[in-house]
């Protein structure tokens, strides 16, 4: 056994968006005391009713400042595209054609995908990120590269192979028979070994041929464990695209739907310009949306309506989509997240954005069993924020807070600076290195 001491916070059921969380949503321990075991959570409570009970050889770390939460989830985002990240000047359909397929056609070689998987497992470990759902690029090996560099960190991410064979240059594109059958044999090799679980991924529709998307769903159909992601109803220039290839679907969605995508395994990136049409059939098919607002904001694609999504009853997690998002950090992905709510009259409050961040994309992910809370027999995933951190945070820790006000501050001023450390299954796979001197301490 080990033990970590520090104020802890985590959600037991969703807190709705309203000032208070609803009852017995939270469990927040102002001196709490996480238990672990083989990796796994024994017991959380607190420290005062806890210590005693510790045999005195059991290591106890402190984190004095500490406010331990269940480590970040990201719903939606690129492993290959860290480099693209801050692209000027386009909207989504010439970004893709003049920064991104560019880009991820670095990654047939085989060293270039191991070097930036690896890469992008530490991003997010120092980002406070331990689990997502990601997208690799068409090129099996960066498959191989993600989940080779998730299982050295014990981390558990789903993730899968990009289909699309169409519309892209000639060394991204697959067939609709190679992309099939690479896609079975990774899903094979990779889905349920250890922690790690496979997506179905083809790309967008404009990317896929009928022949593949079909492919995509018959594949899903004797799989229907494994995710299905993509991307849907992001960019108005791509909606009029997706109308004129493929006139004969009442819309978008129901091209997804015609090819047996859409089901409660399925994660559809952005769902922007939708109508209430399309909420319903999301509520009936389960499908989920991933709100990717630094991404959204950036390309210029549209505000997420994120009341209508909740009022609607659609399972709506948040995600970074980086590379069109601007930061790994799911505390600046709040925070953007919050903007986009304003912008339209609607609020998000800290409690729903952390919820969303932890809880509620364990949830999107069917991995709420194992993740995304710190209740007894989940992963010990946990990130340590230091509430203080950053110029901005110390500056605004002069005065005692609420709780409330103390995770506002941290998803409108925090990023990765207020990560202090990052545990993934009770192993430490991050540390912030020592402060700098020129920042200001509190
Ligand atoms: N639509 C199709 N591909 C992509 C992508 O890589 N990023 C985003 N944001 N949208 C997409
Ligand atoms: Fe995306």
């Amino acid at each position: 056994c080990e033990a970590h001491r520090g104020a802890l916070l985590h959600f037991l059921e969703d807190p709705g968006n309203e000032p208070e969380p609803a009852l017995g949503a939270t469990e927040y321990l102002e001196d709490g005391l996480l238990l672990i075991h083989h990796g796994k959570v024994l017991a959380t409570g607190q420290a005062r009713e806890l210590l005693p009970r510790l045999a005195p050889t059991t290591p106890v770390t402190h984190w004095q400042e500490g406010l331990i939460l269940p480590g970040f989830i990201d719903t939606h985002v690129h492993m290959p595209q860290l480099g693209v990240m801050a692209s000027y000047g386009t909207q989504l359909l010439d970004w893709l054609e003049t920064y991104t397929f560019p880009h991820e056609a670095r990654f047939s070689d085989r060293d270039w995908a191991r070097t930036e998987a690896h890469r992008f497992a530490d991003l997010l470990l120092a980002h406070g990120t331990t689990s997502g759902l990601v997208f690799c690029t068409s090129h099996a090996n960066s498959v191989e590269a993600l989940f080779e560099a998730a299982e050295a960190r014990s981390m558990g991410l789903t993730a899968g192979k990009v289909m699309m064979d169409r519309h892209a240059p000639d060394d991204l594109i697959d067939t609709p028979e190679t992309s099939y059958q690479e896609s079975h044999r990774l899903l094979e090799k990779w889905h349920g070994r250890g922690r790690q679980r496979y997506a179905i991924t083809p790309r967008f529709a404009a990317t896929s041929s009928p022949q593949q998307l079909s492919l995509a769903g018959k594949l899903s159909g004797e799989f229907p464990q494994a995710l299905v992601q993509t991307h849907w109803a992001e960019n108005l220039g791509e909606i009029q695209w997706i109308r004129e290839l493929f006139p004969q679907r009442a819309s978008y969605l129901d091209v997804y739907d015609h090819y047996g995508l859409l089901g409660n395994h399925t994660v559809l990136a952005h769902g922007i310009h939708i109508d209430d049409g399309d909420r319903k059939r999301l509520k009936e098919t389960g499908a989920r949306i991933a709100f990717c607002p630094t991404s959204n904001t950036f390309l210029g694609s549209g505000l997420f309506d994120f009341r209508r999504a909740r009022e609607a009853g659609i399972n709506v997690g948040l995600a970074s989509d980086v590379g069109g998002g601007t930061s790994l950090s799911m505390l600046a992905t709040m925070g953007e997240a919050y903007k986009v709510c304003r912008l339209q009259g609607q609020t998000l409050t800290p409690w729903q954005a952390f919820y969303l961040a932890t809880l509620g994309n364990a949830r999107v992910l069917h991995q709420d069993h194992d993740t995304g809370s710190l209740q007894p027999g989940r992963h010990a995933d946990f990130v340590v924020l230091d509430p203080s951190r950053g110029p901005l945070l110390a500056m605004k820790k002069t005065h005692s807070q609420t709780l409330a006000e103390t995770l506002f501050d941290l998803m409108i001023l925090g990023d990765d600076r207020a990560v202090t450390a990052t545990f993934v299954a009770g192993t430490c796979q991050y540390r912030r290195p020592p402060a700098p001197a020129f920042l200001p301490s509190v």
